[in-house]
């Protein structure tokens, strides 16, 4: 193995990886497997059909149902993790949940009368459940000697969304609020985890990406890639290489920091 193929391999590694089942998390599964690591899929539906989980077979892979807003859920997880495949080293937080395209009228409707509910249920997944993986997955992490740990977040963690994106559907559609604080909340979870277990040798970096490319309306499709500067959506492959950077010794001197992969959306 030269130096170059030495710093990527993660050979003898455990990786959890949180919504697996999912379009991305599918994708860094099977990232993960192929640079050597072992693999523990974790998702709330571990059959869902959007990430094609259930064609990725290996025997470094385990699938493991749990609901990140759970602890209990988490700490069951961990354990089945540990026991069949070793201390985990690496941890993907990738589950998250948005306000799907057919969402309720009020979810996507004016600020004013955003459901207070709908901020909840949000809120709960994709920050609360992130807090809950830290400090139970990562917790354990920082006793066994450390490990990397990626917080996915969102081109809308970093900028407000260009409500104008939307103007062409027949029914007003006003991206929600809440999926935007929420992975704005990711960043600095990262920032205070990074220095807190800096010396626990626990690197936490947030990996900030843009929009994926999913047969969405011609519109849509117009009206966004106009927004980036490389004039198009991500592919589903094009966030595996920044996942095996920041999951690997490759960034070794790197932690507290926010890659941003997004086709230059955030430059203009
Ligand atoms: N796809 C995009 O265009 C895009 C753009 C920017 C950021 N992101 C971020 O990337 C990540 C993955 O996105 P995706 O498009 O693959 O999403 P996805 O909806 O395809 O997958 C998310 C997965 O998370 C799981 N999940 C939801 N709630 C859970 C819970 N409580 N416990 C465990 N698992 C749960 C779902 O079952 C699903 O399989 C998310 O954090 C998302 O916000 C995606």
């Amino acid at each position: 193995m030269n130096s170059i193929e030495k710093i990527f391999n993660l050979t003898g590694k455990t990786a959890i990886v949180t919504g697996a089942a999912g379009q991305l998390g599918t994708q860094y599964t099977q990232t993960l497997l192929d640079a050597g690591a072992s693999v523990a899929a974790f998702d709330l539906k571990i059959d869902n059909p959007r990430g094609r989980l259930g064609k990725i077979n290996s025997d470094r892979l385990v699938k493991v149902e749990v609901d990140i807003t759970k602890k209990t859920s988490i700490e069951k997880g961990l354990a089945e993790v540990v026991s069949r495949l070793g201390s985990p080293g690496i941890l993907i937080n990738n589950a998250a949940i948005d306000a799907p395209p057919n969402a309720d009228e009020q979810e996507t409707g004016p600020f004013e009368t955003y459901p207070e509910s709908s901020w909840d249920i949000m809120m709960d997944v994709n920050l609360k459940g992130m807090f809950l993986c830290c400090q139970i997955i990562g917790g354990h992490m920082a006793k066994a000697g450390g490990g990397s740990i990626i917080n996915i977040a969102s081109i809308y963690g970093i900028l407000s969304p260009d409500q104008r994106i939307y103007e062409y559907k027949e029914k007003p559609f006003i991206k929600p609020v809440t999926y935007c604080v929420s992975k704005s909340g990711v960043l600095n979870l990262t920032r205070y985890l990074a220095t807190y277990w800096a010396k626990k040798g626990v690197r936490v970096n947030t990996l900030t990406i843009g929009g994926v490319f999913n047969n969405q309306d011609e519109n849509f499709l117009k009206n966004y890639n106009n927004k980036v500067p490389l004039g198009r959506m991500a592919n589903q492959d094009e966030y595996n290489g920044a996942i095996l950077f920041l999951s690997s010794d490759a960034s070794s001197y790197m932690t507290g920091a926010n890659l941003i992969v997004d086709g230059g959306f955030s430059a203009w």
